[in-house]
């Protein structure tokens, strides 16, 4: 049995086949529009299926539906806008009706776009509601004030993938994810989203989540991510370091979340949620700050947000509290099952890891498995080195 797409149907818009190829060469004849790399990764997305039942960007109705309700028109819940911005010269240059060619910074077409609407937005609006601040600080908000002023709306239909080639064997699209998942004999899958290396507190978790359900999706998103982040690369070669040393074979699969990173926190957090329900996840983890950035969002801020929704996301949400080593437990543990006092509990911030990282020193054991921390380091000195 698998689990329905969110809205209905798992949303398909790519042509294949010499069906591609006509509509290809139609598109060559269409006036284009140069897109930026995170466009390109919300049109795969949508067209994929990612995202049902989105089958474009969003129109004005579901826009402002989304930022003051977290749903779309029809009530659907959908918690963060998914729009096409350009700026009002660009808007000027294409009329409602006509079908453009979405290509990419190398001039090759994404995909192409039906217009029925063009529209303008409150971008302070936007940031306060979606991201809970106006502050240019916060990444997400910095890219959003970096937008065009106006969004053009319509249905999309996607005729080249960006390269993922770099990590073809963990390429899957929600279809194929979905027949993977039925080949193991899965029935419940627990989705878990990521842009950071995996370390004990995420492993703790996931294990938990695996002592109840069949299966472990390893979800990492690798779109678009703020410059400190760890690099995807590295991250991916890390995940089959930890998967292969630490985590039954038969239990865990690792698959890229091609999406670029929105840093909006509670929002982002039931967005990641639907994203892994079309994938075919049952279950999905939010845990402490999830999808958080600096001090932006309190600690489970994000699963109080997603909790009104449980009843009809159709994906049930496991909430983990902060996690962590308790060396007096000799063991991982949140406040829910160590009674020790802090100073037992191993706390290092992403900061003072990437530190220890980038002077070739491995964090604690109890922080990290050795074998990851050695595929960071040595990450992070070739990339130092390739800068
Ligand atoms: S996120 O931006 O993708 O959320 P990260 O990769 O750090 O960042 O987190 C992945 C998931 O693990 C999120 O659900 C997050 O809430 C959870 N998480 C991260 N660290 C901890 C921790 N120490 N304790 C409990 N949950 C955690």
């Amino acid at each position: 049995m698998t689990s329905k797409a969110h809205g209905g149907d798992l949303v398909n818009r790519q042509v294949t086949g010499t069906e591609r190829e006509k509509a290809l060469k139609n598109a060559e004849t269409l006036s284009s529009l140069f897109i930026s790399d995170w466009a390109i990764s919300d049109l795969e997305l949508i067209g994929i299926g990612g995202f049902s039942p989105l089958t474009g960007f969003l129109g004005q109705k579901d826009y402002e539906s989304v930022v003051h309700t977290s749903r779309l028109s029809n009530g659907t819940v959908w918690s963060v806008p998914i729009t096409l911005s350009v700026t009002a010269e660009e808007a000027d240059s294409y009329e409602v009706g006509d079908e453009i060619a979405l290509k990419g910074e190398d001039g090759a077409i994404y995909g192409t776009l039906q217009l029925t609407e063009k529209y303008t937005y409150d971008k302070q609006l936007e940031a306060e509601k979606i991201y809970g601040t106006t502050e240019e600080a916060h990444a997400g908000v910095k890219k959003l004030y970096e937008r065009g002023d106006v969004y053009l709306a319509g249905p999309i239909t996607l005729l080249n993938r960006p390269d993922h080639s770099e990590f073809e064997e963990f390429h899957l699209d929600p279809v194929e994810t979905r027949q993977l998942f039925q080949e193991l004999g899965w029935k419940t899958i627990v989705g878990f989203q990521t842009r950071n290396p995996v370390h004990r507190a995420h492993e703790y978790i996931q294990k938990a989540a695996l002592e109840v359900v069949d299966g472990l999706l390893l979800n990492p998103l690798v779109g678009e991510t703020k410059s400190d982040d760890i690099s995807a690369a590295v991250r991916m070669e890390s995940y089959q370091v930890i998967l292969k040393h630490y985590y039954p074979a038969d239990r865990a699969r690792l698959a890229i979340y091609p999406a670029a990173m929105r840093y909006a926190g509670p929002k982002e957090a039931v967005l990641h949620a639907i994203v892994r329900k079309n994938y075919g996840c049952t279950h999905f983890i939010v845990g402490r700050d999830h999808a958080g950035v600096g001090d932006y969002y309190g600690t489970y801020e994000a699963q109080e947000f997603i909790s009104q929704f449980e009843d009809e996301l159709g994906i049930q949400i496991f909430k983990f509290e902060h996690s962590f080593y308790c060396n007096a437990c000799e063991n991982m543990a949140t406040a829910k099952t160590c009674p020790h006092t802090a100073e037992n509990h191993v706390h290092l911030s992403g900061t003072k890891v990437r530190e220890l990282l980038r002077n070739g020193e491995k964090p604690p054991k109890q922080f990290s498995r050795p074998e990851v921390a050695d595929v960071l380091i040595k990450g992070l000195r070739e990339t130092v080195i390739s800068n």
